[in-house]
């Protein structure tokens, strides 16, 4: 390991996050209710202009008033552009109560981005007199975000994730997609002909892979957890599953739902499946034999285990236990 070390952020369970407009109070407590593990509840761009006020007023009711359980709870505020963000944390800080655990910042640019509302909650939550300190969830979804996300995912100890937001992030880099997170049969690899014997196959690739491997990397080499965002074909539970499952395999935590329907497959695909978690636990036994016999690494099934595989074991049993605490 580096002689840096690398703090975590404080554990919690991310495997799926619903997004709940602020401006439809009747979806609280079904959210509330329901198998998320986190929720954010919207003041930004699931929330028409004209009904930001009463969002903020809903939002900050609801997260007193409304059982929220073991659930992670989440404000996303307007981004710094807006003349609407000092007062979504104002506003949200100085009358909500204690349960709500995270802010999430959208649309971040810049390190200075998070210093500037860390300036605003630090002062909020010293004026309040209030006890838990809030975190931070960042959405990296422009091209700015994604230029300095190294800086920005290390702005503030308030950070705790890094989201991946597909569609805003489509619009600033004006990749060719009009569907939140979905792929475009355009972005694939047409085989040599050469090598086909005449016959060429095209695959669709996935034209998300740098972006999500990029935040994974920033998240990681911070301590946060990275999270894959929204796709937006509620209806399409296979493409919803296959894009998650992609994400997971590159080192995602966990996903945004923006239906109701897509928390089962979230929590189902961020869950470590049950033959991994075997073979898991067999390398860690394995590995305890072995370094019990004075070696430092082990055939397993003809394969070779050593203290990294440990590594990469302890990650999942971990995830599991988690999860089994949650129940
Ligand atoms: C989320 O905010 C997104 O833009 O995808
Ligand atoms: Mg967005």
């Amino acid at each position: 390991m580096s002689f840096t070390t690398i703090t975590p952020a404080p554990a919690r369970l991310n495997r799926s996050e619903l997004a709940v407009p602020g401006s439809s109070p009747k979806f609280f407590e079904k959210a509330a209710a329901g198998p998320a593990d986190a929720v954010f509840l919207d003041l930004e761009d699931a929330v028409a202009p004209d009904k930001k006020d009463e969002a903020r007023k809903n939002i900050i009711q609801a997260i007193g008033d409304v059982d929220w359980g073991d659930k992670v709870l989440s404000v996303r505020i307007n981004g710094l552009d807006t003349p609407l963000m000092y007062r979504d944390v104002i506003e949200v800080l100085e009358n909500a109560s204690e349960r709500l655990d995270l802010i999430m910042i959208p649309k971040v640019g810049t390190a200075a981005d998070i210093y500037a509302v860390d300036m605003l909650v630090t002062q909020v939550e010293t004026a309040m007199g209030r006890k838990k300190r809030i975190g931070f969830e960042l959405i990296i979804e422009t091209a700015l975000g994604m230029q300095n996300i190294a800086e920005i995912a290390a702005a503030s100890p308030r950070n705790e994730s890094l989201h991946f937001g597909a569609a805003d992030y489509a619009a600033s880099t004006r990749m060719r997609t009009v569907q939140i997170g979905g792929a475009n049969p355009d972005y694939g690899v047409l085989t040599d002909a050469a090598e086909e014997g005449g016959e060429r196959a095209f695959h669709w690739s996935d034209m998300w892979h740098y972006a999500i491997t990029r935040m994974v990397v920033a998240a990681r080499a911070n301590g946060l957890r990275p999270i894959d965002g929204p796709f937006g074909d509620f209806s399409d539970a296979d493409a919803f599953s296959a894009h998650a499952k992609r994400a997971a395999v590159l080192g995602c935590e966990g996903k945004w739902a923006i239906h109701p329907s897509q928390l089962g497959l979230a929590n189902e695909i961020y869950t470590p499946p049950a033959a991994e978690l075997e073979k898991a636990r067999k390398i860690l036994a394995a590995m305890k034999d072995s370094e019990a016999s004075g070696a430092g690494a082990a055939a397993l099934d003809g394969k070779l285990v050593d203290y990294a595989s440990i590594r990469q074991a302890e990650h999942l049993v971990k995830v599991a236990e988690a999860i089994d605490a949650k129940g």
